[in-house]
């Protein structure tokens, strides 16, 4: 099959290292099938599913499970975070074929309060000796102590607490070990830490004052913080070693129901390189910057084969038109079924390739595709 690129720009697809994929009881928000869906529409072919499903990921028995309902539904390829607990089997998920651990750690989650530091210590040295990479929720620590947990626009998890948490993590972390934090928000925060950054779309491109206080689209665990943050957040573009949507479905009759009952979480792995490809279309960002942060940082710190066009890269592209569009929800591939980002201006994809075969064409995702795991046959050392 010829795929005719003319007037198209070509780039390396993306891998989007932060998703919540659902599945299980929660398969009215979105499954594995729905999501790697609305991933490839959006020129993601590579998802990391995180770990804080209905059961979470904690042992080997259930990453493996969570592998297989992927194999059986994703449109692209996958990886499975392991969850990380206090009696969580980090060795047995590592040989199962985890890519990284966490999300967890430092901040509240669905499945427990954040962890002190007498437990997180020596978990921190127990993925040092796995060598594995820590992905870390640091959120809402004063000092080194966590902050109880609330719920709403930044009356938790304030500014100020994020930079003071990423300050008590590195403190914590040994030497040797690989850090990564999750969704920073704000620049002081990426001014502070010691390890690779994650930065989100919907804290670039978002701002609490996009929002009335009773609006729960805009909730979300960073909270969006204020237009002035969101400016200075930009101008650490440089410094962010990662894009990563945390793409979080929840349904819009979930997100309808007042701010103190909704769910945290926004859609965005189908709008984040369509978003970041309309910014550099403009020039305020150099496409290769958007390919770096997109695509090969994240599969670099994963372990994975990057997307290019070098012998040996992996034969994942995406294909852009030249005119920006605006988003339309109602065009988009994801179960949840709406989107912050209504009317904004976004380059999508007019052609999808996935493992040399092609994945979407014209709106429409091919219904055989290679699934693929890159965990597979990784951490298989006997000495873990
Ligand atoms: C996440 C989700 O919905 O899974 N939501 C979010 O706001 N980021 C969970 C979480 O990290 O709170």
């Amino acid at each position: 099959e010829t795929v005719d690129c003319s007037r198209l720009l070509c780039l390396p697809a993306a891998v989007d290292m932060h998703v919540h994929m659902r599945g299980g009881e929660q398969a009215y928000k979105e499954n594995f099938a729905t999501g790697t869906a609305s991933a490839v529409a959006g020129g993601v072919t590579v998802v990391v599913d995180q770990p804080n499903t209905i059961p979470p990921i904690t042992t080997a028995e259930r990453l493996r499970s969570r592998v297989e309902e992927a194999h059986r539904q994703a449109v692209c390829g996958f990886a499975v975070n392991a969850g990380v607990t206090g009696d969580a089997d980090l060795a047995g998920m590592w040989r199962a074929g985890a890519l990284a651990f966490g999300e967890t750690f430092a901040a509240p989650s669905s499945y427990g309060e954040a962890l002190p530091p007498e437990i997180l210590a020596p978990l921190f040295e127990r993925i040092r000796q796995l060598g594995g990479l820590a992905t870390v929720h640091a959120e809402e620590v004063a000092g080194d102590r966590p902050l109880a947990t609330l719920t709403g626009h930044d009356r938790a998890r304030p500014a100020a607490g994020e930079v003071l948490a990423v300050t008590a993590v590195g403190r914590l972390a040994p030497p040797g070990l690989r850090l990564h934090f999750c969704h920073l928000s704000t620049a002081d925060a990426v001014d502070a830490a010691r390890g690779s950054v994650e930065v989100t779309p919907h804290h670039l491109f978002l701002s609490r004052e996009a929002f009335d206080p009773d609006d729960a689209a805009g909730k979300v665990n960073p909270p969006l913080r204020s237009e002035r943050e969101r400016k200075r957040l930009w101008s650490r573009w440089e410094k962010i070693d990662v894009i990563a949507s945390d793409h979080a479905p929840h349904t819009h009759g979930e997100k309808s129901r007042g701010i103190a009952a909704a769910p945290s979480g926004i859609p965005g792995v189908e709008t984040m390189v369509p978003l970041l490809v309309a910014e550099a279309r403009k020039r305020r960002i150099p496409l290769p910057s958007v390919i770096e942060k997109t695509s090969w940082k994240p599969a670099d710190l994963l372990g994975i084969p990057r997307a290019g066009f070098a012998p040996g890269d992996r034969a994942d592209y995406a294909l852009y038109p030249e005119s920006i569009a605006k988003v339309d929800p109602d065009q988009l591939h994801s179960r949840c079924g709406w989107s912050p980002y209504a009317g904004y201006d976004a380059v999508f994809p007019a052609e999808v390739i996935v493992q040399g075969v092609r994945a979407y064409h014209d709106g429409a995702v091919a219904a055989a595709l290679p699934r693929w795991h890159p965990g597979a046959g990784y951490n298989t050392s006997e000495d873990l």
